[in-house]
Formats: C-alpha cells, sequence, structure tokens
C-alpha cells in the first residue's frame, strides 16, 4: 500500500514500537512454594541462602530441605549497603550458589543487591503486591543518599507466586501495596516508552486490583482476589520494569529517599493527585483507566476507590511536615524526566499540597483557583490596601487548607469574633485584646520600633488607654489617695542626640493595687491612675502613684475563655504605661516594669522588653517634696524619642 493510501482514521494501524521483555520464569500457583527445590536444581544449584523477612519461613524450609544451608533476616528498607554487606559475607560463608528471596520489597531487593555483585542467580517468592521482583532495577542507599539503577543481573531468574503466602498479608498493607501496583499500571499507560503490550498488562493489572482489592477488604482470605490481586502486581511489576516511570513514581522516589516518607503509603496517597495534574495532558490514558476501573473520573475514582479501602489519603497523616513541601519539590522536579504534563516546580508543589490535605482531587486544583480568583477582585483595589487584603487572603486560605479546617472550626471562629464585637464598647475593647494576646501587637510593634534602634523600646498600647486624660501638674499624686507603695516618678524626655524635649505630652495610666484600671470601676467617679503631663523645658516631668502590680488581663470573655481553654495564665508583669508626643517626634507608647516582678519572662501579652525593665528603687526616709510617708519607691528613666512623623 502506497503512503497516501494508509486509513488515516485508524492511528493504532501506524503504532511501531519496541518492547523487552525480561528472560524470567513465572510460576504461579497456589501452594507453589511446596516445589521450589525443583526450581533450585533447575537453575543447577545445590546449596541455597535464604533471604526472610520471617514470615512463612518454615514452608520454605521445608520444601528445600537439605538445599537450605543458611539464612538471612536482615533485610530493611531502602536496601542500605551495609546490611548488603552482612548479607554478602553470609553468602560467601556459607558458599551458597543460589539465593531465594522470600517477602516484600526490600527482601526482594536485597536479593537483587546481592545478585548485582556475584551474579547468583535468585529465585524471588514475593508476599506483598510491590512488584519489585519483575523489575530489572534496584534501588540502594548509601551514606543516606538513594541511588537506582538497572542491569539484566538484577532481575530474578525464578519467581514464583504462591497466592497462600498472601492471605496473612494484613488487609492495610494488602491496600497500600495494592494500590502501589497501581501506580505502576497508571503510569505505565502514559510512559513515554507505552506499547501495546504493556498496555494491555497495565489495563489488566487495573481491572483486577479494582476488583479485588475491595473484596480483601470485605474477606482477606478470599484466596480468588488474592489471586487477582497477585497477577496484577506481577502484571504491574512487569509494566515497571519495561518502561519508563513518570512524575508519581519520581515524587515518592523524593518522598521516600528525602524525607523518610514510608512507601507504598506514599504511593496510595499521592496517585490521585498526580493523575489529576496528568490528566488534561493523557486524556485518551485516562479514560482507559477510567473504563477500566468503571469510573467516570480516571483521578477522582482512584481517590474513591482508596477511600472505600480505608487507604490513607493525605501526606498530613502520613507525618509529612507542610513546610518541606516547596523542598520536596524542588527536589522532585531538580532534573527534567519524561511526563505527559509538562513538571514545573510550581505545579508539583501544588500537586503536593493537594496530597497534604487530601482533598478528592477535582481535575485541577480547586482552591488554589479560588484563592486566585479572590485575590484578582482586589486587584484594582488602593496599593497598599491592595497588598494588605491580598495578602490577607492568601495567608487565610492557606491557614484553613494547612489545618483542613471544618465547618464547625470555621463556624465557632465566627461565633468567637462575634463576641469579641459584641462585649467591646467604648471602654473595652476585646479586639486588641486578642490582638495582644496572639501576640500581633508585639509583632506591630517590634516592626515599629525596629526602624529607630536609638530610641526608648515601645510596647503595646493595651485596652485601657483612654484619650484624653485629665491634665495635671508635676507633682500630683494621679492615685488620689487610693492604697498602695507610694512611688515617685521622675522621667526626663530627650531626643535621640540627648537634647532634653521641652512641651512633650505624657500620657499616663495604670492599675490599681487590685489589678484593676479605672474604666474597669464602673462606681469610681471619675478618672484616676491616669493624667496627662508637659515636661518642662529639662524635659522633665514628676509625679506621684502608687507600686504597680500584676494584674490579671480581663477574663470574662471571649480572650480570658481561649486563655482558659489553652492552658494559659492571664497575667501582665507589673508595669505603668506611658504615650509620649510631640509636634516633629514620633509618638512613643510605651511601659515600665518593675525590676523583680512577677510574670515578667511569661507576660500573657508579650509586652515586657529588657530595656523597660527598671529599678523601682526601694526608699526610706524624706521624700522629694516633703510627703510625709513611711516607706515609698522612686523610679527615674530616661525616655529617648525620635523626630520624625
Ligand atoms: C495593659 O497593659 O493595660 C494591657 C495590655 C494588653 C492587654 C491587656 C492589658
Ligand atoms: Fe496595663
Amino acid at each position: 500500500m502506497q503512503a497516501d493510501q494508509e486509513p488515516r482514521s485508524d492511528t493504532r494501524w501506524m503504532t511501531s514500537f519496541s518492547y523487552t521483555a525480561g528472560p524470567a520464569r513465572v510460576v504461579f500457583a497456589p501452594g507453589a512454594v511446596r516445589h521450589l527445590d525443583l526450581d533450585v536444581r533447575r537453575l543447577g544449584a545445590t546449596r541455597v541462602l535464604l533471604l526472610s523477612g520471617g514470615r512463612h519461613a518454615e514452608a520454605v524450609e521445608q520444601a528445600l530441605g537439605p538445599l537450605l544451608v543458611a539464612r538471612f533476616e536482615g533485610a530493611v528498607m531502602h536496601t542500605p549497603v551495609e546490611v548488603t554487606e552482612q548479607a554478602m559475607a553470609e553468602l560467601r560463608d556459607s558458599a551458597a550458589d543460589c539465593v531465594v528471596a522470600l517477602g516484600g520489597g526490600s527482601v526482594i531487593n536485597l536479593g537483587k543487591a546481592l545478585a548485582l555483585r556475584t551474579d547468583v542467580p535468585q529465585i524471588a517468592v514475593p508476599t506483598t503486591y510491590a512488584g519489585s521482583e519483575a523489575t530489572p532495577v534496584l534501588g540502594e542507599t548509601a551514606d543516606g543518599r538513594k541511588t537506582t539503577q538497572r542491569s539484566p543481573a538484577i532481575l530474578p531468574e525464578v519467581v514464583v507466586y504462591d497466592v497462600y503466602l498472601t492471605l496473612t498479608l494484613p488487609v492495610a498493607m494488602s491496600v497500600t501495596s495494592g494500590v502501589n501496583a497501581l501506580a505502576h499500571a497508571v503510569e505505565a499507560l502514559y510512559s513515554a516508552d507505552a506499547n501495546p503490550i504493556t498496555d494491555q498488562l497495565a489495563l489488566e493489572a487495573i481491572r483486577r486490583l479494582a476488583r479485588g482489592l475491595p473484596q480483601i477488604v470485605s474477606d482477606p482470605s478470599d484466596v480468588s482476589a488474592r489471586s487477582d490481586v497477585l497477577q496484577a502486581a506481577w502484571l504491574a511489576g512487569t509494566c515497571l520494569g519495561t518502561v519508563g516511570m513518570g512524575l508519581h513514581h519520581k515524587l515518592c522516589h523524593t518522598l521516600g529517599g528525602s524525607f523518610g516518607m514510608p512507601h507504598a503509603e506514599t504511593h496510595t496517597v499521592v496517585l490521585p493527585h498526580v493523575m489529576a495534574y496528568n490528566a488534561a495532558a493523557a486524556p485518551d490514558v485516562m479514560r482507559r483507566i477510567a473504563e477500566a476501573l468503571g469510573v467516570d473520573d480516571a483521578p477522582g475514582g482512584v481517590h474513591d476507590l482508596i477511600v472505600r479501602l480505608g487507604g490513607p489519603t493525605s501526606l498530613r497523616e502520613l507525618g509529612m511536615a507542610f513546610d518541606d513541601l516547596p523542598r520536596a519539590a524542588e527536589l522532585a522536579t531538580a532534573q527534567p524526566y519524561p511526563n505527559p504534563r509538562e513538571v514545573t516546580a510550581d505545579g508539583v508543589l501544588r500537586v503536593l499540597e493537594e496530597a497534604w490535605t487530601g482533598e478528592r482531587p477535582q481535575g485541577g486544583s480547586a482552591v488554589p483557583k479560588l484563592t486566585a480568583q479572590v485575590v484578582a477582585s482586589f486587584d484594582d483595589a488602593p496599593p497598599r490596601l491592595r497588598v494588605l487584603l491580598q495578602d490577607l487572603v492568601r495567608t487565610l486560605h492557606s491557614y484553613a487548607v494547612r489545618t483542613d479546617l471544618t465547618e464547625s472550626e470555621w463556624l465557632s471562629a465566627i461565633t468567637f469574633l462575634t463576641r469579641t464585637g459584641q462585649i467591646s464598647s467604648d471602654t473595652r475593647q476585646e479586639f486588641i485584646l486578642l490582638s495582644d494576646t496572639l501576640g500581633v501587637s508585639s509583632v506591630v510593634d517590634l516592626l515599629t520600633n525596629s526602624r529607630s534602634p536609638d530610641t526608648t523600646p515601645s510596647a503595646v498600647l493595651g485596652p485601657f488607654y483612654v484619650d484624653g486624660p485629665p491634665a495635671r501638674p508635676h507633682g500630683v499624686d494621679i492615685a488620689e489617695g487610693l492604697p498602695g507603695v507610694p512611688l515617685w516618678v521622675d522621667v526626663r524626655i530627650v531626643d535621640t542626640h540627648g537634647t532634653p524635649v521641652s512641651d512633650a505630652t505624657v500620657d499616663v495610666w495604670q492599675a490599681n493595687e487590685d489589678g484593676f484600671y479605672d474604666v474597669q470601676l464602673p462606681d469610681l467617679d471619675g478618672p484616676v491612675l491616669r493624667a496627662r503631663f508637659r515636661t518642662d523645658a529639662d524635659g522633665r516631668l514628676t509625679f506621684w502613684t502608687i507600686l504597680p502590680a500584676a494584674y490579671p488581663i480581663p477574663d470574662d470573655g471571649p480572650v480570658g475563655a481561649m486563655l482558659t481553654a489553652t492552658g494559659r495564665h492571664q497575667f501582665r508583669a507589673p508595669h505603668v504605661h506611658f504615650m509620649i508626643a510631640k509636634p516633629g517626634f514620633r509618638t512613643l507608647v510605651t511601659q515600665l516594669f518593675v525590676q523583680g516582678g512577677e510574670y515578667l519572662d511569661s507576660d500573657t501579652v508579650f509586652g515586657v522588653k529588657d530595656g523597660l525593665i527598671v529599678d523601682f528603687v526601694e526608699q526610706q526616709g524624706p521624700t522629694p517634696d516633703g510627703r510625709a510617708v513611711d516607706s515609698w519607691r522612686k523610679v527615674d528613666f530616661v525616655f529617648r524619642v525620635s523626630q520624625g512623623v
């Protein structure tokens, strides 16, 4: 037929491919392990080293009889070379001429590691669905680094699948190991090396897994379901050994190798999300997978299957730290590799974030899309407002995602904030209290203060400041006879060169001996323990008050409830507030803390700074203005304020 006569509508007709099958003998039979000796002899071997994880070793020992000369049970995950060295010593010492590897991926990999070094023939007897026995690939770890190599010497010569050995594989492991096999099949279908042979193997594997796994979950001893899944494991393992894998395997390899994530569980969590990532780039493959699974949408269908099987669905539940995701994304994209959709660090981070929360894949990432939409809605806002609101939206959305916020938690937060608003009034500011107890006020304060390091540190305003306090002359007693240890305050205000700042307004406020501000005491007649002074020509002011005591912040509202619910105390370290203002100077809001006072290390609003802890010196004898008191205290302090607005 001439080229121009080719039937264009049927592209399969034109398909060309290459397919390399591994030269292994595969025995698939219930009870096959009883005849293991025959396979050993068929290989011309007479001395067997048995590698096993312990389980089913007796059945194999019986079958091997005198052929068995040594055992090694030390195989561990990721095939560290030190362990391989120990097994090598056993192989040498026993002069074994054949290795039987009985177990899961770790044991089978150890057999491969021995074969790579010695070319000793191997018989693999898998007891899980990982599929490693069907691949000429070996992953080893040396000095904490995992490397992978491929060689014909690595492929086991014989694989014996005995379904009876899988009957005791715990359901949870059956599920994750089965999804691991599913991942091999899925990635084979969109592999750059995909061919009609592996396609058929992969699709058959998917069909058997979709049928068998739910049956195993409802009856773990169902031999025909176990048989289906074991065959699927072999078919999928053959795919894995024949064609290259894509993003999913790369990602799981990174998460296992660099973050210690468990192998099969990680495969289980990640698979639906990588499928969703690749879906638009491989629609035909997804359609075939969906058909084989018997669902409409392949990524969603795989997710639903895992949920139905009770498998893990989030990296979070596997112990992955959210903060490690960007590094994992970077590592997984450091080198290019074939994948239906271009692999970008951003894209992979999205996949990881979705896998971390475990939401059902939506055929694209739903939350990031929504976030982008809300962020864009502020595009035309005035510049600063735009920055503040867009970042707030990103932060809040990311918070909801990272914490997997439930609707009832969201509603509790709304109720909490509503109560915070309802209890607030002209004299009670519960929102400031909330900001204070969450440390937000102190963060803003630090940001502000760090811009002028030569000035006196600032400290939170607190909710008890009342604008426009009564103006008072120097030397007055702002305690107006309230009980307490008399305190003489003698302070100066200077600029950053030490020049006195005259005529500055200095507002002062503090709590009484019982820890209450006047605004908290409705029976009080007018303001007390608060005043406005003006500095004299020397930048100075003096007044009497009482020694402040530690006090609890108001705890009868939602903030108090939060502190109680979280086991935090409510106390502030003893202090006097100052607000210093003068046109042309930056207003300084700060507090002086009593050296030696309680709660300096655990102030509930995080307001204490070293530079503000001052000696309130005990005094006997005459007072500065001749006032007659027995014992009293005195505090001297120089506040430094900076010019500016
Ligand atoms: C205060 O010092 O007045 C205060 C500051 C923050 C929260 C509660 C009280
Ligand atoms: Fe206070």
